[in-house]
């Protein structure tokens, strides 16, 4: 045989054979091996490894199928499922494909910042082991939108490799940014062309002032400019090419300044609403009294509950009409249900994930599967708000 050809045949072999270990180390082990040792990492470190050990193929694969009426139509975009991993595990989009192979419906990347910056020094993240829940005060942590945009863009260039899936990217400032409308724009020029969505965050609690861009006409003057420059970034496409703007928005809000975002996300007709961030409140009933004390946002368990009346409230107050991306404390398939009943078209974890593994999204899946055909809905789309009542009188024509 030509040396040539031995060669290859060698090649492939080596090729084969440890990809086929990396399969069955990632499959096999993730569980009694690889989630037990990241629980003894400091919280970091462990998130760390893992965004490492997803770069490298490390991470199990859902190889099963979603049942079909589990995909849904949201902003003209097909979702394979509803279910999604929120902004803050994938700060940098080092690891897209490999979370949507973990069965995730979409992925939100960042929040990524202009310019990179470290964010605040560690210890920042908390594990609250009893309530299953973490405070982080990271201070959003970026590489910068120049090399996510370009990472981002590596991988649409290469569709072969790229999972199929929604990939969303989260835009947050610069600590030191005066001027934050230039911050917004500078990510939206940066990302227009290559997510499917942007998330505008002006709810991170760790960021001096950001959520005072939540009030109403600071908002309006951010929001109005972001649409103005997305379309002027894209002028030749048609509007469904460009990317839906949505608002991440805080769950520590009064009614009042609740209604102020509504109404200025009606008033523009902004695509979508994401609720909520971590929270800044202390629930009493929390286990963990000394690690509570840390500041910074929490999240997982604690906020399920304060993010589910928020969803319900802006169901209500929109009649449905303003797309609402659930998060906050999913940790099972009841728990998802829940946010789409009250209200939600599209969910998405983080803090659950860090406790349970990847194999967490394929059991949501099949639970909410199983949710939807015994309460007899034929798709998850015709779920969503069934808990809530909505008012006779329309939107835009109360007091
Ligand atoms: C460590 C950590 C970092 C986060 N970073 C961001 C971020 O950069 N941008 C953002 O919009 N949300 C960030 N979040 C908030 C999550 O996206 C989500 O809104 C919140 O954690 C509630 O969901 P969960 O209970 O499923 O974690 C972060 C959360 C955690 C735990």
């Amino acid at each position: 045989m030509a040396l040539r050809l031995k060669l290859r045949l060698i090649r492939t072999f080596v090729i084969t054979t440890s990809g086929l270990i990396v399969y069955t180390i990632a499959d096999k082990f993730y569980e009694p091996v690889l989630k037990p040792a990241l629980q003894l990492l400091d919280p970091e470190t462990a998130h760390d490894l893992a965004i490492f050990a997803a770069k490298h193929g490390l991470v199990p694969k859902d190889k099963g199928k979603d049942w079909s009426g589990l995909s849904c139509e949201v902003w003209g975009r097909q979702f394979q499922n509803p279910i999604g991993l929120a902004a803050g595990f994938d700060k940098h989009g080092e690891c897209v494909d490999a979370m949507l192979s973990t069965g995730f419906g979409f992925v939100e990347v960042g929040s990524v910042t202009p310019e990179p910056q470290d964010g605040n020094p560690k210890p920042r993240i908390f594990r609250l082991e009893k309530d299953r829940a973490v405070i982080n005060r990271c201070g959003f942590n970026s590489v910068g939108s120049f090399l996510v945009s370009e990472r981002l863009r590596k991988r649409l260039s290469d569709v072969r490799k790229a999972q199929p899936g929604v990939v969303g990217v989260n835009l947050g400032k610069n600590r030191d940014t005066q001027d934050a409308k230039l911050d917004y724009e500078k990510g939206v020029v940066a990302f227009a062309d290559i997510a499917d969505y942007l998330v505008i965050n002006v709810s991170s609690p760790n960021t001096p002032n950001l959520r005072n861009l939540q009030q109403k006409n600071q908002l309006v003057d951010l929001l109005e400019h972001v649409i103005a420059v997305r379309d002027a970034t894209l002028k030749e496409r048609s509007p469904n090419g460009r990317p839906p703007i949505l608002v991440k928005i805080s769950p520590d809000l009064s009614d009042e300044e609740l209604k102020d975002i509504v109404d200025a996300c009606m008033q523009l007709s902004i695509d979508g609403i994401v609720i909520s961030n971590t929270t800044v409140q202390r629930p009493p009933d929390l286990l963990e009294k000394k690690v509570a004390e840390e500041k910074g946002g929490l999240s997982g368990p604690p906020l399920n509950k304060i993010s589910n009346a928020l969803i319900q409230k802006v169901y209500k107050m929109t009649d449905g009409r303003l797309v609402i991306v659930g998060v906050g404390g999913v940790s099972s398939a009841e728990d998802a249900y829940d946010k789409i009943r009250a209200g939600a078209s599209l969910i998405e974890l983080y803090t659950a994930l860090a406790y349970e593994g990847p194999g967490l999204v394929r059991k949501i899946k099949l639970g909410l599967s199983e949710l939807l055909q015994r309460d007899g809905f034929q798709s998850v789309q015709e779920a969503v708000g069934k808990d809530v009542i909505l008012s006779t009188v329309p939107y835009g024509m109360r007091n």
